[in-house]
């Protein structure tokens, strides 16, 4: 090869990177490198051609090979610079392993819901199983069949959402005001002995306060077999009662009246917030007791509406309001707080 062949050379090298470095792209810096200043690239061969040519050839030759050779280093570091982190060689660089990674937030069960689930556990263990009911009842299912006829005073006792339709036996449709419609639909469709828990939503036309809402949640429960008594609702109601809040609390039944029982309570457990500061306890307002619940034996005309033998069969119900238990578990005073999903206090429940 002679000196204007060797240059000519050089001429196209220095054209043939020109055009593959306006085509580059981060992904093939690497490559174009390699294929020009890498050991067998191909400005670096024709570099080392230089030997052959005389002293006075490499004078004039050697500062053209060094000067493209400087062109192409230059180059490519702006090329490399220009792709930045997308190129791979700087990724390996920028991409530091032991930095902690982006906090991202979990989320969690809404207080209620992990208080139904704390609720149900206990009754899954006592051989209970779980059923739901619509929210959308009639007033067959939410009244009559419970034992409360139409312009029944107790009708009162439940400020009732009533829809402007009727269903095919011209009954109205409602928003049921408790869960014990999913007695009834249970009965209907299982035969005795049966031993159910139905947490739900339930509906009421009350105004908001502390400890009031216009929707809240209830637990049904209820239990039929033969020779079911008052007893065996005392020792349930006192096994999940101190399963959540132990061994020492006591309690305490107080004769009431809800149609579909007989005999009716109201279930009191002993303040497990006061011991000693009795007088001055908020929760309890000093009376030493919380209520929580309603219960009693089913009502005979109730397993009679179910198709029930009540001579054979008999059974407890009962119904908690799962908002009060959530109080009392999680140490809130306003019910209000359960529901205005303030993030801010529901991460501290
Ligand atoms: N359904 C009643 C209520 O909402 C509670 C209850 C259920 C009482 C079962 C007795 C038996 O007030």
């Amino acid at each position: 090869m002679n000196s204007t062949e060797w240059k000519e050379k050089l001429s196209s090298i220095k054209d043939g990177f020109s055009n593959s470095a306006i085509k580059s792209n981060a992904g093939n810096i690497d490559a174009l490198e390699t294929e020009y200043l890498g050991r067998k690239g191909l400005l670096m061969l024709l570099l080392r051609d230089l030997k052959d040519f005389s002293l006075e050839e490499k004078k004039i030759l050697g500062p053209l090979g060094n000067t493209l050779k400087a062109e192409i280093t230059s180059k490519l570091a702006e090329l490399k610079n220009k792709f930045g982190a997308g190129s791979a060689s700087s990724l390996k660089n920028d991409f530091d392993l032991t930095l902690p990674a982006f906090p991202y937030s979990k989320g969690s069960l809404h207080p209620i819901t992990q208080t139904i689930n704390k609720m149900t556990e206990v009754f899954l263990k006592l051989g209970f199983s779980v059923a739901e009911g619509p929210f959308l009842e009639n007033e067959y299912y939410n009244f009559e069949a419970l034992n409360i006829p139409e312009d029944h005073s107790s009708r009162d006792m439940h400020d009732t959402f009533y829809s402007a339709i009727k269903d095919s036996k011209n009954k109205d449709w409602l928003l049921r005001t408790h869960t014990s419609p999913v007695q009834i639909r249970t009965m209907e469709k299982q035969e005795p002995p049966l031993r159910i828990i139905s947490p739900g939503r339930v509906f009421r036309r009350d105004a908001i306060d502390a400890s009031h809402s216009f929707v809240f949640y209830q637990i049904e429960g209820f239990y039929v077999d033969k020779n079911v008594s008052m007893a065996d609702l005392k020792w349930t109601l006192e096994t999940f009662i101190k399963e959540l809040f132990g061994e020492n609390v006591k309690l305490r039944f107080r004769p009431s009246y809800f149609p579909f029982v007989e005999p009716g309570a109201e279930v009191d457990m002993s303040c497990v917030f006061c011991n000693d500061k009795k007088g001055k306890c908020p929760v309890c307002k000093g009376t030493g007791w919380i209520e929580v619940l309603g219960a009693g034996t089913i009502h005979p005309k109730v397993l009679k509406s179910c198709g029930y033998d009540s001579d054979k069969w008999s059974g407890f119900a009962f119904g908690a309001g799962v908002e009060r238990f959530a109080m009392l578990l999680f140490g809130i005073k306003d019910m209000r707080v359960l529901y205005e999903n303030d993030l801010r206090i529901l991460k501290q429940l």
